[in-house]
């Protein structure tokens, strides 16, 4: 059977299948004596935990050396979990290996790119390819698989954590051999490696596989193909470990799901979770704030896209923060409100469980200073009353929002995984760029005019959308090109932008001019790059700022919509932002340059006003909230989060509220406030 995207949720702590909001945090009771244990647990109650992720990083204390064991201290904790209700999440504890392994296996730590060894001190230490690595992790998977795979406190496996999050890119020699198998596998013989790869260039020619090194440190650019398929096959080494891990779990308890909890965040690009979806029995994700004026953008972004990977089922949301992180250069708190409007954002845009990093606050290591549902200053703080707030808000107000999934939008932006690697690497046209930013910038475009905007990888299904937004769609292989156009020739509007369409799946540069195999359709040809300095900029005549790049572009087909031209530098009079229309009465628009939120929102409201798209929000809402939807069978629920610091009024707004309103009075939506209501379907 396959279990493709099955949306497989754990057990609910009563036992039953019923669908229920979860909420808890990674919980680490080696850090703590029995006796807090008991608190803890208390604690959990109070604040409406039900489920835990438990041992994580447990590996030490449970496999004591390679052939002792000490599960007493876990058991006890299971039972006692179990004892209060309280349902876990178990970890194969299989991510951060013990001293005992790492001194008698030295070769399984992780090399960097100019060959020094990441050495153990801290976590994750591991090369995703060594077999001795891969020997003694899969036998503790399966310790854990046979002594908990019937504890009833068990509804779901954690596998490892957070895979890749410091050592995705592995040079060794286990990484060398591997990385070998995986070019056999995808190119069969040298020949084609050698044409796939352009090692005519620079005299780069192999003539023997043992030849092939992973792109190491060089005298110069590494080959482009080479550095692609190098993060091709670090992603592919990584799911092909969990793949190894999840299949022992299902062959010993093929009646408790396994998901691993994937980083779908701004500056987070190495694994390809796109292919990492289809894997999970349900997608789980991990996320932090990042400040800046797109902080809560950039979160609805990332839970948009992860709910897009789940193709719009439920998913798990494992970790995000109470309040501050550890690892930002400064570490600022959350405000008021924010801890329950950043969890808020997460179920609107489809999680079924909110997690933290983590229940207590560490006295002691390398995150004492990372916020705790339970902090430092005890359960007599705001933090810890706004947690417990927030579990009743789940647990009551929102029960019957779980297991509902997220209503499509209809519009979709795309985020392509190769087209991010291409991008990020050296020897381009400009450095700088960001495939992910410029999505992002255009999901802003979008939650400016009230618009909502679905993101999805780009393997997902386009039909039912009525635009589609494709930026900087860098690597575009024919089949991609074919799927997008016969997007546009069945009637669908197609926005794509600057290096867009450039390169095949090889990274070899389409002949004839970007972008390549659009260039039909979109009725345009780039004959040359025209990127920007920092700092510089170029008029266009519409009265919007052009910074970073530039095309100096011709348009092929006459009946090609000139939307505006370069009105200052040398393509000033020269087409920079065009739109063909497509006999089915789709269309294709091409951007060239980047624009600021401002422009870039009065380009977004232009087109979506030809396309027919309009804002589901009152006009005096627009741009201050954020509307979000979950589909029930009989009702919809409407998520409204403010995202201003001022209060905004609701008047006006049917539904009847489930929480963040007082139900009789006045509908003000509170600054970093979230309101859900429930509106009946089809109304
Ligand atoms: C990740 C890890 C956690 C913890 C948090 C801190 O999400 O999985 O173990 O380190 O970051 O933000």
């Amino acid at each position: 059977m396959s279990r493709t995207h099955a949306y497989n949720q754990p057990r609910g702590p009563d036992g039953s299948a019923r669908r229920y909001l979860a909420y808890g945090a990674d919980y680490n009771p080696e850090q703590w004596s029995r006796e807090v244990w008991a608190e803890d647990v208390r604690l959990m109650r109070e604040a409406g935990v039900n489920i835990v992720n438990l041992g994580i990083f447990s590996w030490a204390r449970i496999q004591t050396g390679p052939n002792t064991w000490d599960f007493t201290w876990l058991d006890e904790v299971m039972d006692l979990l179990h004892d209060n209700g309280i349902t876990v999440d178990l970890a194969t504890a299989t991510a951060s290996p013990p001293a005992w392994l790492t001194t008698a296996h030295p070769e399984i730590l992780p090399v960097t790119h100019t060959g020094e060894t990441l050495w153990p001190g801290a976590r994750q230490h591991w090369r995703p390819t060594s077999p001795v690595f891969r020997e003694h992790a899969l036998r503790l998977a399966e310790a854990m698989a046979e002594r908990y795979g019937n504890h009833p406190a068990l509804v779901a496996w954690h596998v490892s954590n957070e895979l890749g999050c410091h050592n995705i890119y592995d040079y060794s020699e286990d990484a060398a051999t591997a990385f070998r198998g995986w070019l056999r596998h995808r190119y069969g013989t040298l020949d084609a490696l050698n044409h796939a790869w352009g090692t005519a260039f620079w005299s780069q020619h192999y003539t023997d596989w043992e030849q092939i090194l992973p792109p190491r440190l060089a005298a110069s650019h590494a080959n482009p193909t080479q550095q692609l398929d190098f993060k091709r096959f670090s992603s592919d080494a990584l799911l092909e470990y969990f793949r190894a891990e999840r299949e022992i779990l299902r062959r010993l308890t093929p009646h408790v799901p396994v998901t691993t909890n994937f980083m779908v965040m701004g500056h987070i690009t190495g694994m390809n979770y796109a292919e990492w979806a289809h894997e999970v029995d349900f997608v789980s994700n991990d996320h932090y704030v990042h400040p800046g004026p797109q902080r809560l953008d950039e979160l609805s972004f990332s839970a948009n896209l992860t709910s897009g990977l789940a193709r719009g089922r439920p998913w798990y949301l494992m970790e995000h923060s109470t309040s501050a992180v550890n690892w930002q250069p400064v570490n600022v708190p959350k405000a008021p409100g924010e801890l329950s409007r950043d969890s808020l954002l997460h179920v609107a845009h489809g999680a079924d469980a909110v997690c933290y990093f983590q229940w207590r606050q560490s006295a002691a290591g390398a995150e004492k200073y990372h916020s705790a549902m339970v902090p430092h200053a005890g359960a007599d703080s705001r933090v810890f009353r706004e947690v417990t707030e927030l579990g009743r808000v789940l647990g009551e107000d929102l029960a019957e929002v779980a297991g509902t999934e997220r209503r499509r939008s209809r519009t979709a932006i795309i985020i392509d995984w190769e087209s991010r690697w291409a991008v990020e690497r050296d020897s381009l046209p400009r450095s700088g760029l960001d495939h992910h930013q410029e999505a992002l910038d255009w999901y802003s475009a979008f939650l400016d005019l009230g618009v909502r905007a679905d993101v999805v990888p780009s393997d997902a299904p386009l039909e039912g959308y009525d635009t589609v937004i494709a930026p900087m769609l860098n690597v575009l292989p024919q089949d991609v090109a074919d799927h997008l156009t016969a997007y546009v020739n069945g009637g669908g509007h197609l926005v794509t932008t600057y290096f867009s369409g450039v390169v095949d799946q090889n990274d070899h540069v389409h002949p004839g001019g970007s972008p390549g195999p659009l260039r039909e359709l979109l009725g345009i040809r780039v004959e040359e790059f025209a990127p920007l300095l920092d700092g510089a900029s170029l008029a266009l005549d519409d009265g919007s700022v052009a910074t970073l790049w530039s095309d100096d572009l011709a348009v092929i087909d006459p009946s090609v919509t000139v939307l505006a031209s370069y009105a200052s530098g040398h393509l000033s009079g020269q087409p920079a932002i065009t739109r063909r229309s497509a006999p089915g009465g789709g269309s294709a628009t091409y951007v060239s340059t980047h624009l600021n939120r401002k422009d870039l929102t009065a380009l977004s409201k232009k087109l979506l006003e030809t396309f027919g798209v309009h804002s589901e929000l009152p006009e005096d809402l627009r741009e201050r909230v954020e509307l979000t939807v979950r589909a029930g069978e009989s009702a919809e629920y409407w998520f409204l989060t403010n995202r201003t610091e001022e209060s905004v009024s609701l008047a006006g707004l049917a539904g009847e509220p489930l929480t963040g309103l007082s139900k009789t009075g006045e509908h003000t939506l509170p600054a970093r406030g979230t309101v859900v209501l429930r509106v009946p379907s089809g109304s």
